[in-house]
């Protein structure tokens, strides 16, 4: 265990060395003649602490009956270890026992597979690989913070329960308090006057309509949070419930939305490859033998840019055989934008002014008014990784869109208000938090790196 973990505390002791005291899970016991080894692990970091337990101390005989799982404080001298592997180990004085784990422990050291460790999500974080992706998520998270506020971005908190579709999608899950054997109707319809905010109700798809609000008051803002889409999609990259982070900037236009775009993720994998060093080695060498050259080559070269027209025309002329038709005015499948970015380029690729068809309503109109200043951030393995754009800040064109789309202009007066008031050119973009962190383990299932993934038809835990 490294010097930062919590849990070593030096107490006073008689000794001529002091008695240091660790808590943990085993990770395997064995007994040889005299002793008994223990590898412990305290979740901090991946490297266990061995333990030595002489065969004289009181709760030997409970010691030696101990398997893996099972939860001790051990306190002992920490000694230099003549054995191979590590520098440190511990002599064990006293062993109290804090929890045993029977033989049913469904993590005993063996390889299992990421479909079983699924199934038992509530443990699995005490599996090497996955203490190691949440010790990483845990980290980027702060990065997060870190990027935005070393430049003055202020963080928004936007609301979780909202109104309005900010994607126009139609994928809200419904937020009531109606009896569901019983519902209210007026006129035919759902009477959401009786509902619970008298109207009806949503978990958010994004937090974008309402940090523009805000970009449009304190300038540069961000939000992070969880996001819900009732997408029924059953993909390895798509969830129901996930993390983005949202950046909006005023003043701003397309090219600092790509700009920034592509310093928002060189940072964040720079700071893994240099704050996550010892739990990146291990994907590095059992999830993906590729992982240190591809985060490399990321953080060491610009994005590629590229119009979508010529993404299409490029795709049409590949000669490659995909299952979805590529078509200009169709949106590109994950199969097409992996090809540009692992076939084609073998590097992020940053595809911009999408035909505004397949785009949402908030989107700004380019002067071919065919195209949107849109642009999608593509990155090897994954595909799509940020979405966004820079917005329609003029009212007429905006409220145009709205009804062009069939929107209640009504639900959206207060995004329209930012437009009729003190308009500017603003810009921002959603980077999904799971693919971030699928792109810097190499895990290529977005179910394995959020604590307890919510898809359809799956609601465990
Ligand atoms: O492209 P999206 O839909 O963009 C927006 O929501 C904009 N409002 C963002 C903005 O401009 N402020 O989503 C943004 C990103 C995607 O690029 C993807 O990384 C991730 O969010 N994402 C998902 N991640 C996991 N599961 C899903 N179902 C996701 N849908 C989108
Ligand atoms: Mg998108």
């Amino acid at each position: 265990m490294t010097e930062r973990s919590k849990i070593v505390d030096l107490l006073n002791s008689d000794s001529s060395k002091p008695l240091i005291l660790v808590k943990g899970w085993i990770r395997t016991q064995r007994e040889s003649k005299d002793f008994s080894f223990i590898e412990l692990n305290d979740g901090s970091c991946l490297a266990n602490i061995q333990i030595i337990v002489d065969n004289d101390i009181d709760s030997y005989s409970e010691v030696v009956k101990l398997t893996t799982g099972a939860a001790i404080a051990v306190s002992g001298e920490l000694v230099e270890s003549p054995g191979k592997g590590q520098k440190w180990e511990i002599r064990a004085k006293n062993i109290e026992v804090l929890g045993i784990a029977p033989e049913d422990f469904p993590l005993q050291k063996k390889r299992h597979s990421d479909e079983y460790l699924r199934t038992i999500a509530h443990l699995r974080p005490r599996s090497n690989k996955y203490s190691a992706i949440f010790r990483i998520r845990s980290k980027l998270s702060y990065a997060i913070h870190k990027f935005f506020q070393e430049r003055d971005f202020q963080w928004i908190h936007t609301p979780i329960i909202t109104g309005s579709d900010c994607e126009g999608a139609g994928e809200m899950f419904n937020v009531t308090t109606l009896d569901l054997n019983n519902i209210p109707k007026k006129d035919g319809a759902i009477d959401y006057e009786q509902d619970f905010f008298g109207k009806e109700a949503s978990l958010t798809v994004s937090g974008q309509l309402s940090v523009e609000s805000f970009c449009l008051s304190l300038g540069n803002v961000y939000t992070f949070g969880p996001t819900f889409r009732a997408e029924n999609s059953n993909t390895s990259r798509h969830m129901s419930e996930f993390w983005m982070i949202e950046p909006e900037m005023a003043f701003a236009d397309l090219n600092d939305d790509m700009k920034l775009g592509q310093e928002f993720i060189q940072y964040l994998i720079k700071f893994t490859l240099d704050e996550c060093t010892e739990d990146l080695a291990l994907f590095a060498r059992f999830v993906d033998k590729m992982l240190m050259s591809t985060l490399d080559n990321i953080v060491n070269n610009d994005f590629i840019r590229l119009p979508y027209t010529d993404a299409i025309d490029l795709l049409k002329n590949s000669n490659q055989k995909f299952e979805f038709p590529v078509e200009w005015g169709s949106d590109l499948q994950s199969e097409h934008e992996r090809f540009l970015t692992e076939t084609h380029f073998k590097q992020p690729v940053i595809v911009y002014d999408y035909p505004k068809d397949i785009k949402a309503f908030y989107m700004r109109l380019n002067d071919d008014e065919k195209t949107v200043a849109a642009m999608d951030i593509l990155v090897p393995a994954i595909g799509e990784i940020i979405g966004g754009s820079q917005r329609e800040e003029r009212y007429d064109l905006l409220k145009k869109r709205i009804n062009e789309m069939d929107f209640d202009e009504a639900d959206y007066w207060w995004y329209l208000d930012t437009r009729k008031y003190g308009t500017v050119p603003h810009a921002g973009f959603g980077l999904g938090f799971e693919r971030l962190l699928m792109l810097v383990s190499g895990i290529s299932n977005i179910r394995d790196v959020i604590p307890f993934p919510r898809t359809p038809k799956h609601l465990e835990f």
